[in-house]
């Protein structure tokens, strides 16, 4: 079949790679792609945020299977376009995609779910949210409602800092995204993310994983988009991700099916854990970038038959084939990330290193340039490894990255720590 995936991340050189190991995949197209996808596939320039762009694509180029990668064309109706032109795709409609789009709709799910989440209220005048933060105290977490890149979203450990966020995003900081904000109790515990495949019908987890989201070794720094990730995650034990699936996952997905809004795609759980019990910190309607790179080290070649099974609401009969084994991705990024930082520069030393099933370096901001490697994001490198044990992985993906030639580069090196 032809394939079309939707992207241009570390996220999506990994599902390309996932792909392109099952012979179903006759051919593949990557739009937008980036110079790691260009060398495993063809990728095309075109506006993946244009429903209209991408359903013309896919007609003109016998397009069967549509893969999204990130939850911009999602909320903007992609997967609602496709379906409508009878092409196949992966991953939720806009109305299902609200829960990543809407922190508010989320919340309303959950309650109608009776989910385990944080206690919250919601707020469009900045007078009553100050008084709900004095009144209820530090800590506390405010949140802008609507997709804020991640960075709409203060843990106040003061009273004062929540106050500041209030009036931060009653001015306007994010833009249209603050114009209604969530304060949310403050969840103590460790986080992890679960991810589950959701037909509508049936839940399928296909995975445990653990981010790390400050920019520096020791959890310190400024927040990112995830500077590593590992799979699977102790902390989320079977036991506990049982837990999750059956007190937060299948109550959402049966409370969207109810409302007429049936989810469909994969569902990246946040999850809190304390004392055993898992609560939901978040949804987000796509993969994690950088934790899919770690899922699909895993999944190898049956990721696509999954995602077929998904998007075809055949998962009643699907399986997923579990080697015990663990996936590491460490994160190379250019100095100055998540701040700002220089573009353009030159990365060495790719070209010795190994491309096995247990080993990739997955690209996410490079461009190829006079026939150089060269640096055009913030992340731009997921040096990835498969092993027996996180210790194995972890050794053999950090013998990579120190056989990575970028002076402007940086990456951390305690990914994993927790499980170690
Ligand atoms: P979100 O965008 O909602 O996932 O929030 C980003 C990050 O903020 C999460 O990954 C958590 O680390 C933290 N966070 C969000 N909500 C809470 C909460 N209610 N309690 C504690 N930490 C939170
Ligand atoms: N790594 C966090 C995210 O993809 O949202």
């Amino acid at each position: 079949m032809n394939i079309l995936i939707l992207g241009s991340g570390g996220r999506e050189h990994s599902l390309a790679w996932a792909a392109l190991q099952n012979p179903k995949c006759d051919r593949l197209i990557v739009a937008p792609g980036n110079a790691g996808i260009a060398q495993i596939a063809d990728c095309a320039s075109l506006d993946v945020d244009n429903p209209s762009a991408v359903t013309e694509f896919a007609v003109e180029n016998s397009i069967d299977f549509v893969i999204v990668g990130p939850e911009a064309p999602l909320a903007a109706g992609v997967v609602d376009m496709l379906r409508n032109a009878g092409i196949l795709a992966f991953g939720p409609t806009a109305a299902a995609a609200q829960l990543e789009a809407s922190k508010t709709f989320t919340k309303e799910v959950c309650d109608a779910a009776s989910a385990p989440t944080a206690a919250w209220a919601r707020f469009t005048q900045a007078e009553p949210a100050r008084d709900y933060i004095r009144e209820k105290g530090a800590p506390i977490v405010v949140k802008a409602d609507g997709l804020a890149a991640g960075k709409g979203v203060v843990v106040a450990m003061t009273e004062d800092e929540a106050l500041a966020a209030i009036d931060d995003m009653f001015d306007g900081a994010f833009g249209d995204a603050g114009a209604e904000v969530v304060i949310e109790e403050f969840m103590d515990g460790e986080e992890a993310s679960y991810f589950i495949l959701c037909d509508g019908e049936t839940c399928l987890p296909i995975g445990t994983a653990q981010d790390h989201k400050r920019a520096f070794d020791g959890d310190k720094g400024p927040n990112t988009g995830g500077m590593g990730a590992y799979s699977p995650a102790p902390v989320l034990t079977d036991e506990i991700a049982q837990t999750a699936l059956d007190q937060i996952i299948k109550p959402t997905m049966a409370e969207m099916t109810r409302r007429g809004t049936p989810y469909t795609g994969v569902l990246y759980a946040g999850l809190m854990i304390k004392d055993g019990q898992p609560r939901l910190v978040e949804y987000n309607a796509r993969f994690g970038d950088p934790e899919c790179q770690v899922l699909m080290m895993r999944l190898g070649g049956q990721a696509l038959d999954l995602m077929l099974a998904c998007a075809e609401a055949r998962l009643a009969d699907a399986q997923v084939n579990w080697a015990d084994d663990h996936a590491i991705t460490v994160v190379m990024a250019a100095q100055g990330y998540p701040g700002s930082y220089e573009k353009g520069s030159v990365i060495k030393g790719l070209d010795g290193l190994p491309e096995t099933s247990s080993e990739m370096v997955f690209h996410a901001g490079t461009t190829a340039k006079d026939g150089q490697i060269t640096a055009t994001g913030g992340r731009a490198l997921n040096i990835t490894a498969r092993g027996n044990t996180l210790q194995e992985a972890r050794n053999q993906a950090y013998a990579m990255a120190d056989r990575v030639d970028w002076a402007e580069g940086f990456f951390r090196k305690d990914i994993g720590w927790r499980a170690l």
